[in-house]
């Protein structure tokens, strides 16, 4: 059985298509052992403790964009008490700093909505439109010490219409965010 631990700040849906692929057996022999929020509010607690999935909030500390050296060690010590085998970054909106990476090394992966090494950073489906790019997407990535930088898992691309607004190009990348991260887990875990 593989175990996951899934950090997140926002509402989740990343983490309800995970629960859902384990569900229907197309990612076997996984269990979500832990979510973690670094926002009390955030929906992905809620849609956790709806599925039954054990759900925390853990305080971030003072930085907006990091974990705090206590927070980190809180963060770091709540994935062992769960013993998990891979820590999924859905929507978790920190920087992961070299303790946190040292801890779990090279078992830490991220979803980022965009073509990626295209659009790093925030809101990314904003920078493709302004860009004017016809084609846009997400990418699954294992996760270092750069922002959006570590090796490609698993790539899907979205077509941008001429009418697309923002809203509904991140509508579509998040569909599509929804296929593929369950399968670049099961790749990760099972090598298929
Ligand atoms: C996703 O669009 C992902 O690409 C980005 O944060 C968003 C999380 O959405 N890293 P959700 O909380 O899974 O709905």
């Amino acid at each position: 059985m593989h175990r996951l631990g899934i950090l997140g700040s926002g509402k989740g849906s990343n983490m309800v298509a995970i629960a859902k692929a384990i569900q229907n057996h197309t990612l076997p022999d996984t269990k979500i052992e832990i979510v973690i929020a670094d926002n009390p509010d955030a929906g992905i607690l809620e849609h956790a403790s709806a599925l039954g999935i054990h759900a925390e909030y853990i305080c971030a500390g003072t930085s907006k964009s990091r974990l705090d050296g206590q927070a980190e060690q809180n963060y770091i010590e709540a994935l062992n008490r769960a013993n998990v085998d891979l820590v999924v970054l859905a929507g978790f909106m920190r920087i992961i700093k070299p303790a946190f990476l040292a801890a779990f090394d090279g078992r830490i992966i991220n979803i980022h909505p965009s073509l990626l090494p295209a659009f790093k950073g925030l809101r990314a489906w904003e920078q493709a439109l302004e860009a004017g790019v016809k084609t846009a997407g997400c990418t699954v990535h294992m996760v270092n010490a750069d922002v959006d930088s570590g090796r490609i898992i698993k790539q899907a691309a979205v077509d941008v219409a001429p009418e697309d607004t923002a809203e509904s190009l991140h509508a579509k990348i998040q569909e599509a965010e929804h296929i593929i991260y369950p399968q670049a887990i099961r790749t990760v875990l099972c090598g298929h």
